[in-house]
């Protein structure tokens, strides 16, 4: 997508160099656009644990890079395969609820395993972390593509008035390789000259719908509004939001989906109103092996200190501030679980399909039991 008119994916091998892998660090948006280096499976630990990369889709494109990496770091090893196997187990500590993760990782693992030598395990490992990236840009634009008719369909319904869609956090390219989720459609849309206005969550406490989302829209000259994330069940009430679309970090097999924290709270708002709820995601994100949301998929828990600070600039300086007493307890839950009953459907790179076990199935019919 569009960075100053100059098109960027979130992560690539350094010309001329691949040993290096280049991201954009996440946590300077949307002051400064800072590019950063990663050439050790620890700068990706941190790199991912910290979000410099965030969003499930980059994620799991970062952790199919950090394991190109790992296969580099143990060539000078004494046993290649319990190196690889040793940053395996690191990388996918890093987070645990988006299933982007481990799933990359094993894919590779599958991958390097099929390797004779080394240098075979290498170039494989380069040759998954890229496809991985290429599959995740090229499922996100098929979203997109799918994702429209539900915004067309609106639009034809309002004689072109504008169509309001508010999101949750940032499943926009920022969090893929390239297009995004929760935002294919709605670039589309834009591409399309349908009117469209976003209401964007600010999204605290980390605030990716303030700092990125917001920020990925202007880019884009998408017409957006941010707003503080207790304001969406008053627009709604009002009849100011059409749809909801939100991306996802882990989908169950029967559609209860694990998003930023809030994402419940718009959804259960959106049932009130009336107004239709979509999750859009790549089948690198749903998880097959589970079925009941709420009781199975482990919520992060992040430090406190994100809740009780905020950062942004001021003065043209970039500053962290205390807004809580300095002894204030605090809590930091990263993610809820939306139940599948309160989604309207499911976007997919294969097409839309009903909230459930059954619709999923229809569009991947190889993943029935
Ligand atoms: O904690 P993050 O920023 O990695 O969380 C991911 C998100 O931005 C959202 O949960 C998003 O809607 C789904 S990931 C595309």
């Amino acid at each position: 997508m569009l960075v100053n008119d100059q098109h960027y994916q979130t992560i690539w091998l350094k010309e001329g160099n691949d040993k290096i892998v280049q991201i954009i660090d996440q946590r300077f948006l949307p002051h400064r656009f800072v590019m950063e280096d990663l050439s050790s499976v620890h700068d990706f630990e941190r790199a991912i644990c910290e979000m410099h990369v965030r969003g499930a889709g980059l994620i799991g494109a970062a952790a199919g890079f950090a394991m190109y990496v790992a296969t580099m770091e143990a060539a000078s090893k004494t046993s290649f395969d319990e190196s690889v196997f040793q940053s395996s187990v690191l990388l996918k500590k890093t987070r645990p609820t988006a299933v982007n993760l481990e799933w990359a990782i094993n894919r590779q693992l599958e991958a390097i395993a099929t390797g004779k030598e080394i240098n075979e395990k290498i170039s494989l490992a380069k040759k998954t972390a890229l496809a991985i990236a290429t599959e995740d840009a090229a499922g996100c634009h098929r979203i997109g593509l799918h994702g429209i008719d539900i915004i067309e369909e609106i639009s034809r319904k309002k004689n072109g008035d504008t169509v309001n869609i508010l999101t949750h956090c940032n499943a926009g390219w920022l969090a893929f390789v390239d297009y995004g989720t929760a935002t294919a459609p709605i670039y589309e849309a834009h591409k399309r000259g349908i009117n469209i206005h976003v209401w964007v969550d600010e999204t605290r406490p980390r605030n990716q719908g303030a700092n990125l989302t917001s920020w990925e829209l202007l880019n884009e000259q998408v017409p957006h509004t941010v707003i503080a994330d207790n304001t969406g069940g008053h627009l709604m009430q009002h009849g100011l939001v059409d749809m909801v679309i939100t991306g996802a970090d882990r989908l169950t097999r029967n559609c209860d989906a694990a998003n930023k924290i809030g994402t419940y709270l718009k959804a259960l708002a959106a049932k009130d109103n009336n107004i239709p709820f979509y999750i859009a995601l790549p089948s690198s994100t749903i998880d097959w092996s589970m079925r009941d949301g709420i009781k199975e998929i482990n919520i992060e828990e992040r430090d406190p200190d994100e809740v009780k600070y905020v950062h942004g600039l001021c003065d043209g300086e970039w500053k962290k501030v205390l807004i809580t007493p300095a002894e204030a307890k605090a809590a930091n839950y990263g993610f809820d679980v939306t139940p599948a009953r309160l989604i309207s459907g499911i976007i997919t790179e294969r097409g839309i399909c009903a909230a459930s076990d059954k619709g999923l199935l229809e569009l991947y019919p190889e993943m029935k039991l």
